[in-house]
């Protein structure tokens, strides 16, 4: 029997095209909906090859043309801005596109009558820590727009199954990293924040050096500690997430980490382990709303999903990563 079709927004993205891949594989049709303004074209079009449409999740006009014109079981929604820094500049540019443009995806997902959806939720949701590892129960408490457009999402999507019968998986990542083991795909954010990346620039001399934002955190070498999950696996947990909801699973949901940190200088010496090259290191100070430790407990996703990560291995992550950064910026 065939499988159905998922619409999957933000598709051409980092997680997102490491997704439409895992969806494929696991004999998916995908749509993918992505604006590119941080997207790939030549990711969804030459490596994914599958059926693209570029356009925003703002536009309620396409949206209802394209459930019209495609049986769409469900959605996987990653369209969203993501960087922090820019959340406090312009927080206006984030309550839009995060939630306003979810809500406008949401509407439509109703009145095309889908009413399954899995949603790229944060870490950054909880705030500060008062618990390592932080369980799903943990109150959430976001310390910028960023993590509170996040938040708030999470809140309409708990009303909307309440009452409109819209059930959704809530996935709260922490640190994806990575890329596929096969090196078809990769992070290439533009501008790049993430500390992985950063770090293999450095290494490949596409960057002078790696700023430790803070060196005197109440940890074991005094810089933050996060806890990275593979991309890939996330990806895994996704097909997971989405075979829940079509069996019926209530909504729900579920962190994904590896319940394992490693610190800013961890990642720097197994990056040049891996690479084998120098990587110059800046110390700077601290940056605002940095917590010293984000570590998420998944065990509600290991249970619940079965869900079995193939990469928690820090070494394995840079290796996949250094593999793409490689051949990406060759
Ligand atoms: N990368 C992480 O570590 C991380 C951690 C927690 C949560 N998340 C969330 O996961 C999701 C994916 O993150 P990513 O790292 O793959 O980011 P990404 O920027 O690579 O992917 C997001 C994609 O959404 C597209 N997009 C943005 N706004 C859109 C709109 N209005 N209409 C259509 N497309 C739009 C972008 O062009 C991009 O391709 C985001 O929702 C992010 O908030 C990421």
């Amino acid at each position: 029997m065939n499988k159905p079709t998922v619409l999957v927004t933000g598709g051409a993205g980092y997680i997102g095209s490491h997704t439409v891949l895992a969806l494929q594989q696991a004999g998916y049709s995908v749509v993918v909906l992505d604006n590119l303004v941080y997207g790939h074209r030549d990711i969804v079009e030459s490596v994914l090859q599958v059926e693209f449409i570029c356009g925003d999740i703002c536009d309620r006009t396409l949206l209802d043309q394209i459930f019209s014109q495609h049986d769409i079981a469900a959605v996987i929604h990653f369209a969203a801005y993501a960087y922090v820094g820019e959340s406090v500049e312009d927080p206006a540019k984030y309550y839009r596109n995060n939630v306003l443009g979810t809500l406008t995806l949401l509407e439509a997902m109703l009145a095309a009558k889908v009413s399954n959806v899995v949603f790229s939720s944060t870490c950054a949701s909880y705030g500060h820590p008062n618990q390592i590892p932080i369980p799903e129960e943990h109150p959430q408490d976001p310390i910028n727009p960023y993590g509170m457009t996040k938040f708030m999402v999470e809140k309409i999507l708990t009303d909307f199954d309440q009452a409109y019968s819209l059930r959704s998986v809530r996935f709260r990542y922490f640190n994806a990293a990575g890329a596929d083991p096969e090196g078809r795909l990769g992070e290439d954010h533009n501008p790049e924040t993430h500390l992985i990346p950063l770090v293999l620039m450095t290494a490949l001399g596409k960057r002078e050096s790696i700023t430790i934002f803070g060196t005197d955190y109440k940890t074991s070498d005094g810089t933050c500690v996060r806890d990275y999950i593979h991309v890939t696996d996330l990806a895994q947990a996704h097909v997971l997430g989405l075979e829940y909801l079509l069996s019926g699973g209530e909504t729900s949901v579920f962190n994904l980490g590896n319940g394992d940190g490693f610190s800013v200088r961890e990642v720097i010496d197994m990056a040049k382990k891996v690479t084998g090259l120098p990587i110059p290191v800046v110390e700077g100070y601290r940056r605002a709303g940095d917590p010293a430790l984000l570590i998420g407990s998944a065990a509600k996703a290991r249970k619940i999903l079965n869900w079995q990560p193939q990469y928690a291995d820090l070494e394995k992550i840079i290796s996949h990563a250094w593999q793409w950064h490689q051949k990406r910026h060759a």
